[in-house]
């Protein structure tokens, strides 16, 4: 394993850009190209934003991951918040309670390889989502 691991604290906007820079030059480092430097960078600002607007504050940790031979990004958005009750109208496009797009969660989702959420009613949520290269 190539050891690379940023934590970033989501607590305000600027929160979000720096999360969003480290993705894009961690992704770089890791061996992704432009497209996917910026497919990756937007899933972490989709989720740092989600962070912001829902649960106040949280973390964004973004790794690098290997497995059988392959090399990989890992994106993990950990927060304290609400929760998320009905996962499924969640992933919906279109779904928002934030006044949004509703398409941040799957947008996130088309944009990596691999996807889940871990989330409880008035624990929290994390989201955890991989591209490989
Ligand atoms: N970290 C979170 N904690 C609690 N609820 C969340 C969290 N992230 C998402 N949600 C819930 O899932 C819904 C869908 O999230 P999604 O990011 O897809 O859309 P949005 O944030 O409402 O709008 P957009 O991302 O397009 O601006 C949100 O409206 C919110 O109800
Ligand atoms: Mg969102």
């Amino acid at each position: 394993m190539g050891g690379i691991e940023e934590t970033v604290p989501i607590n305000d906007e600027y929160d979000i850009v720096t999360a969003r820079s480290q993705g894009k030059s961690t992704a770089a480092s890791i061996g992704f190209g432009l497209v996917d430097q910026t497919r990756i960078s937007t899933a972490i600002s989709e989720l740092a934003r989600n962070i912001l607007r829902y649960a106040d504050s949280g973390v964004v940790y973004i790794r690098e991951v290997a497995s059988e031979g392959a090399t990989g990004v890992e994106i993990v958005a950990e927060d304290h918040g609400p929760g998320i009750a009905d996962l499924e109208l969640a992933m919906t496009n279109g779904h928002t309670t934030g006044g949004g797009l509703g398409a941040g969660l799957p947008g996130t989702k088309r944009l990596m390889d691999e996807f889940e959420i871990d989330t409880e009613v008035g624990r929290g949520t994390i989201v955890t989502a991989r591209k490989w290269v």
